[in-house]
């Protein structure tokens, strides 16, 4: 499965990642900038918040209680198309996902 991380300098990183693998956990593996996923994973630290493309929004499953909470803690603005990174993978009809990082996330 594709994973497009676009960052706001207009630069793209695409991955190529086994399916069942989470947009935090692929970038953070790959060294893509501006995802940190402090907590490993566990929907509690939304240092890996993403802005998940319009085209793909439906494909995922909703947002999670623990998710949505944390989604309220995110650095830069919380929007529609914000997601925690950790809590979306791809595969299993996923085959493809582009997200935009958050600018001033480190
Ligand atoms: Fe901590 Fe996603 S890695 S909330």
């Amino acid at each position: 499965a594709k994973i497009s991380f676009h960052h706001g300098d207009g630069s793209t990183d695409v991955l190529e990642v086994e399916p069942g693998t989470s947009v935090m956990r692929a970038a953070v593996t790959n060294g893509v900038s501006g995802i940190v996923g402090e907590c490993g994973g566990q929907a509690m630290c939304a240092t890996c918040h993403v802005y998940v493309r319009q085209e793909y929004l439906d494909a995922l499953p909703p947002v999670g209680d623990d998710e949505d909470e944390m989604l309220d803690c995110t650095v830069d603005e919380r929007t529609d198309r914000s997601r925690l990174g950790c809590q979306v993978k791809v595969g299993d009809g996923l085959e493809a996902i582009e997200v935009d990082v958050p600018e001033s996330q480190v």
